[in-house]
Order: structure tokens, then sequence, then C-alpha cells
């Protein structure tokens, strides 16, 4: 029909225009031929926007890009009818704003639609009612007694240190006094994660005591701090021993520091922790990196003192070990051992934890049952 329509009419002026051979340079001419396309054009587009049918909001605004954006067709339309001649712009123009009132009622006509139909659904969702419950989640017995020992400490001036889990042998062990091959070292046996090289393995740590012999490395005296962490040994796993577990060692280096201050500061820190009434005994023990050493005990605080199954009818539980920096731990430092002096202590959080709340195996810290994690509520 068009290619009809439009020869006849180019057959028309090809008298006036002669000769005339492509179509294209055809239209070029002819005048009457820029409508009769323009028109068909129109026609097209007027039907594709009759008959499209956005559903969503997002293929509504595709809709209003492609026509009735700055740069949809509309504008490009407006653009070429500017192209046409003067004696056929009325007659375009006509279909070219009837085109267009057609997209802009399409798209108010559907905007209206969606709006309306989301409106609907808004309506039909019942906000009265009951939200989706969330558990609320608990700290770990383990986490909230490191946070309350943390705690204690900061008060009288601690601060915390944090150290890496694999270490090696110089700083777990020959550093701290642990001579290669020495029957000390089988205290704390562990898992070794690499032996090529015999005087430095590379093992994951038995205690945090490397952390404060990294700490004496980095810097001068004083030092006054804490090492919370994660510790592994070499152990049958039962009620009683894990072969993971968790420590929090303290160390304090300046001049003159005594056992006196290692005393008075162990009493302040069972009182925080088990209460005021509470008292220590220090029993004389043996740790390679201290000297002298000692075990201490607190007054059991369930019984206070007159005898229960938690104390083993004793009156007293160990809770920590402790002593007085060895000399041959300052100089492996590099710390002039006759100018400074210090303390060191380190107490196992599990048995802490045991006692405070009473747990009697230590496998149920690392099993993860929420009907066990739920009964510490704690907001520290
Ligand atoms: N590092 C010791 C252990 O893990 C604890 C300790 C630390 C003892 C400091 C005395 C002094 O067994």
């Amino acid at each position: 029909m068009f290619l009809f329509f439009a020869g006849a009419k180019i057959k028309q002026r090809a008298n006036v225009f002669k000769p005339i051979l492509n179509l294209k340079k055809m239209c070029n001419f002819a005048p009457c031929c820029e409508n009769v396309i323009m028109q068909e054009k129109l026609n097209g587009i007027l039907q594709e926007i009759i008959t499209a049918q956005p559903t969503n909001k997002e293929q509504l605004e595709n809709f209003r890009l492609k026509y009735l954006s700055r740069k949809g067709l509309l504008t490009d339309l407006f653009e070429e009818f500017k192209t046409i001649p003067n004696e056929q712009k009325r007659e375009v123009g006509k279909k070219l704003n009837e085109v267009k009132t057609a997209a802009e009622n399409k798209f108010n006509e559907l905007k209206e639609k969606l709006e309306n139909s989301t409106a609907q659904t808004t309506v039909d969702f019942d906000l009265t009612a009951p939200g989706e419950h969330s558990e609320l989640g608990s700290r770990h017995p383990l986490s909230i007694v490191r946070n309350e020992i943390i705690s204690i400490f900061s008060r009288i001036g601690y601060t915390v240190q944090d150290g890496q889990e694999i270490e090696d042998d110089w700083h777990n062990f020959s550093a701290l006094n642990f001579p290669e091959e020495h029957p000390a070292r089988d205290m704390q046996d562990t898992f070794f994660i690499d032996v090529s090289n015999k005087k430095n393995s590379i093992a994951l740590r038995t205690h945090t005591s490397s952390v404060q012999v990294r700490l004496m490395e980095s810097g001068k005296p004083p030092f006054r701090s804490i090492m919370p962490g994660r510790v592994f040994r070499n152990e049958a796993i039962s009620a009683r021993a894990h072969c993971i577990f968790h420590q929090v060692e303290g160390l304090y280096i300046d001049e003159n520091v005594s056992f006196a201050d290692l005393k008075q500061t162990l009493l302040y820190f069972a009182q925080e922790m088990f209460g005021e009434k509470t008292q220590i005994r220090l029993r004389p023990s043996y740790f390679p990196f201290t000297e002298p050493s000692a075990e201490m005990d607190v007054s059991c605080f369930i019984c206070e003192g007159k005898g229960c199954n938690i104390c083993k009818h004793s009156g007293w539980v160990e809770i920590l070990g402790c002593g007085m920096v060895d000399p041959n731990v300052l100089e492996n430092c590099g710390i002039d051992s006759k100018k400074y002096t210090g303390f060191a202590f380190g107490m196992g959080i599990e048995r802490i934890t045991m006692l405070k709340y009473r747990i009697n195996d230590l496998r149920l810290f690392f099993e993860n049952d929420v009907r066990f994690l739920n009964q510490f509520k704690s907001a520290m």
C-alpha cells in the first residue's frame, strides 16, 4: 500500500524533477513523500501505543522512557516534523498530536490503574498481625567471664594485649625458660604445625605467656597488661580437660615490683570476682618462667570455707598460677633484670566460669547447645 501510494505520487512529480532513478533520492526531492512516510510511521507508533499493556511499574516506566521522555520517540518525531514542508505540516501535525495524546492518556490511565492495584494490596495487608518472632541471642558464658576479668583489671590500670594463636618455639617455650628437650615441656604438649626448623618449630600456643614475651620484646618497661585468648594443648577431651581452652594471663614489670604487689593485686582480683569476703592463699609451686612460683587458691565462695562438693571439703579452690618473672626471661626479652622486676599470673577462664556458674562438664562450653547457652544472659 505504502509503496504503491508513494510510487504514484513520485510518478506525478517525476515530470518536474527528471530524471529520478532511485527511491531514496526520489523521496529527497518529493515533499509529499516525507508526509507519507511520516504518516505511516505515526500510524505504526499509534498502533503500538494502543496495544501496549505494561503490567507493572517497571514496564510502565519503560513505556514512558520509550515514548514520552526527553530522549523518547515523540521528541524525535517532533524534530522530524520540522523537516516536513509547510504545506504538509497541518496534516502531519494533527496525526503527531494524536499520537502524543494517545501516549499521554495511556500513560496516565495505566499509572492510575497500577497505583490503585498497589493501594489495594496495602489495604489487604493486616498491620495488626503479630510479627515474626526472632530469638535474642546471649553471650557465651566464657565471654561473660572474660569481660568481667578484663573489667576488673582495667580498673587498676591494666591494658589488654592480643596475640597470635600460631606461635614459634621461641615465644611459646625457649624465651620462657623451657630449654629444648627439658621435661618441663611435657606439661604443655601441643599441636605442631611445622617442625622442619628444629630450633624454632611452629605450633599452636599452649598459653598466652607468648604474648607477654612479644610485649616485653616490643618496648621498654613499665608493662602492665593482661592477655586474654584461646590456647591449645594435646589433652584427651573429658569433663575436666579439653584440647582447646581460654586463658587470661597478666604481667606487671617495673622498678621495685615485689611479691607483696603480686599478692595484693590477686587479692583485689579475687574479692572483685568472688565477693569481698573472699580470702586467698598461695602455695609454692613450679613454673619455668617464674621464681618463686605459686598456685593461688580462693576460699570457697559457695560454702564460705566450711567445706562442700565444689571445694572437695577443703574450704579452698585453686584458680591460678603466678610468680615473680624469672630474671632469665627478662634478659631473653631484652630487659635489664638488675633494674626491673615484675610478676606474672595466669588463669583458665573455663575453670573460673565452671566455679562461678557451677558447671560440671567442660565440654558443654564447646557444644553450642542453645539449651545450655540460653541460660546465660548478660549485658556485658
Ligand atoms: N603460663 C602458665 C600456664 O599456662 C600460667 C602462668 C602464667 C603461671 C604466669 C605463672 C605465671 O600454665
